[in-house]
């Protein structure tokens, strides 16, 4: 029995995952394993799209075999020559000895240095903009050079809106029986390991990224299939966000990376207390020790947070050699945008500090904060308050936490205003719930009145939320109902954080409470309805809750904001594609060279090839 799933009725998934890969490109921990997706379109004529690692060779071919049925192989598109996907070229083209071979003329240089087999008998060269017509489907071919290799192509299916889309859009992690993202919880489980594949992988290409954001967004697109992970027929647009990102090095959320390196624990110390007195002041930290986290990790840390610290001994008069490396990665990743503080230690010479604001200094956009803290063994008392000052240098670049005006608290319990079910429609609220010091709030979308005497409503609430477990614990809750005015700050704040790790009230005025001691918005909100559950229901991805109301407040006369009100005016439409860069791109290792034109004598500053070695960005 194979292995395969169909995506439409003539498209089928015939990849295999691997999860005994220790190392993938020999670089990159993958505990979750690697999916190795090719696709096979059963028109006319039958179309496979790229092959998978040697690895997994035999299942791919069984798999392969079984979605044709019996039929031939017509053509086999190579839109990406990196072995773990054109590793099983040189079986399909003795088992399929009719096969042609669609690619471009970079690709066919690739096939031939890696198979000897006689590709070029066999091609059909393509280039920007071509097209392929397999009977009632047509191929539209997409140039995407240097994301990840300088070949690289994707393809475009017009009748069923298909983007094959390379190394774009792909993820860490074995599929594990789910082939569409909408399958898992994507946010939850798999975000990490496609920000990790993400930037290790093309971080460094951030202009070829977005050139090919700019080129797809031009295409009615319905179906994403990638080269590795999950493919997406709904819900991209929070992906895609991520994607426009990570491509203009903007950080994805505020707070700091500090990574440190420490032989003895001291410089950890100091790296301690740095995030303890960072968090006082309510900022996020995250902390790695580069000894033993792997550099992918820190690396995708560094694209996901606004603030990076770096705290290193000195080793060898230099860089501790595990800090050398990651920052050396972070280098040559095109790190940017982001704002630097250092610490260093050494117990006579110390010289990591410099060292590393030498090194990222030579990076794009990148700002030092505070002086370096220098510490000579271990930080002595009276050196305590260099840390303050550096945590105060940090926590200045943020803003101030917001505060709203307060109102009076609605303190009296069993007050129930019939208006305020009148607000309720298919709309979004704020979940407000306590458990004794911790407060917490998410967005959720489903408030139902179910009965009128005695007064009870019905909420859904994602599992996947901290609030969720905690109303589940408590068995109370509040629900805000959100106006027209509500701005994107208000679904970004409560909706795109988790509790788990995020104060959501920090700096809120604390009598703003109903009755049951639970918080409420007093703002962007026109009522407020207090619940105590009697039932709750496991429906999968969420539980069904049923409480008795046992205040209900009418706070505003704002008209409640719609689910079809908010998509339409409210969260921001995916940011458009910046403006094409004038330059050239050079085809072995992707640095940009901006302007017009690019003089003949030019040599890469990076890999030494020639203006030969360069090609225009289209
Ligand atoms: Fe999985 Fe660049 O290849």
């Amino acid at each position: 029995m194979n292995c395969i799933r169909k995506i439409t009725d003539d498209l089928t998934w015939v990849g295999a995952n691997d999860r005994r890969l220790a190392m993938f490109e020999g670089v990159y921990h993958v505990p979750g394993g690697v999916s190795y997706n090719s696709y096979l379109l059963t028109d006319e004529k039958t179309v496979l799209f790229d092959t998978v690692d040697k690895a997994v060779r035999q299942r791919f071919l069984e798999n392969l075999a079984e979605a044709l049925g019996g039929r031939g192989l017509d053509y086999l598109v190579v839109q990406h020559m990196e072995p773990d996907h054109s590793a099983s070229i040189i079986e399909l083209a003795a088992k399929y000895p009719e096969m042609k071979i669609v690619c471009n003329r970079m690709t066919l240089e690739f096939i031939k240095q890696f198979h000897d087999f006689g590709a070029d008998q066999r091609v059909v060269l393509v280039t920007e903009g071509d097209t392929l017509e397999t009977g009632s489907h047509k191929l539209h071919f997409v140039m995407a050079p240097m994301v990840h290799w300088p070949e690289v192509m994707v393809t475009y299916d017009s009748k069923d809106e298909v983007l094959f889309s390379a190394d774009a859009f792909g993820c860490f992690g074995a599929l594990n029986g789910a082939l569409f993202a909408d399958e898992v919880d994507f946010a939850r489980d798999y975000m990490d390991e496609a920000r990790r594949y993400y930037t290790n992988i093309v971080g460094k290409y951030g202009a070829q990224v977005e050139a090919l954001l700019g080129k797809a967004a031009a295409l009615k697109i319905s179906i994403v299939c990638p080269l590795h992970g999950f493919v997406w027929r709904r819900d991209f647009g929070a992906f895609l966000e991520k994607y426009a990102l990570w491509a203009s090095y903007a950080p994805e959320e505020s707070g700091v990376m500090i990574a440190y390196a420490s032989v003895y624990g001291n410089t950890e110390n100091a790296a301690e207390i740095l995030a303890c007195k960072l968090r006082e002041r309510g900022i996020k930290s995250v902390m790695y020790d580069v000894s033993v986290a792997p550099a992918s990790d820190v690396v995708a840390a560094s694209f996901r947070w606004s603030h990076l610290v770096f705290a290193s001994t000195t080793y060898n008069a230099g860089i501790f050699v595990a800090m050398e490396a990651v920052i050396n990665d972070l280098v040559s990743h095109n790190i940017q945008n982001r704002a630097v503080a250092v610490i260093e230690n050494g117990s006579w010479a110390a010289t990591s500090g410099g060292l590393i604001r030498e090194k990222l200094g030579k990076c794009q956009n990148i700002t030092f904060l505070g002086d370096i803290v220098s510490i000579k063994s271990g930080l002595k008392a009276d050196q305590l308050a260099q840390v303050e000052e550096l945590a105060a240098a940090i926590a200045a670049t943020f803003p101030a936490p917001a505060t709203d005006a307060p109102r009076q608290g609605i303190a009296a319990a069993g007050d129930v205003d019939a208006k305020a079910f009148f607000k309720l429609s298919y709309g979004l609220f704020v979940l407000t719930t306590r458990d004794g010091a911790k407060d917490n709030g998410c967005i959720i979308n489903t408030v139902t009145q179910i009965a009128d005497n005695p007064r009870r409503i019905s909420i859904a609430v994602n599992k996947a939320n901290f609030s969720c477990d905690m109303v589940l614990k408590t068995g109370e809750f509040n629900v805000s109902i959100l106006t027209t005015a509500a701005p994107f700050k208000v679904f970004e704040h409560f909706g795109f954080h988790s509790g788990r790790d995020t104060d959501k009230f920090l700096g809120c005025d604390d009598s703003l409470r109903t009755a049951n001691g639970i918080r409420y918005l007093p703002k962007y909100t026109n009522s407020v309805i207090s619940g105590k559950v009697r039932d709750a229901v496991d429906y999968g991805s969420h539980y069904l809750f049923v409480a008795d109301v046992t205040q209900a407040v009418t706070t505003s006369d704002e008209p409640s904001v719609t689910y079809q009100y908010y998509f339409d005016n409210i969260k921001p439409k995916p940011p458009a594609p910046k403006a094409q860069k004038v330059g050239y791109v050079c085809k072995i290792c992707g640095y940009v060279y901006e302007g017009e034109p690019l003089p003949d004598d030019f040599i890469c500053p990076l890999c030494k090839h020639g203006a030969s070695d360069f090609e225009k960005i289209q």
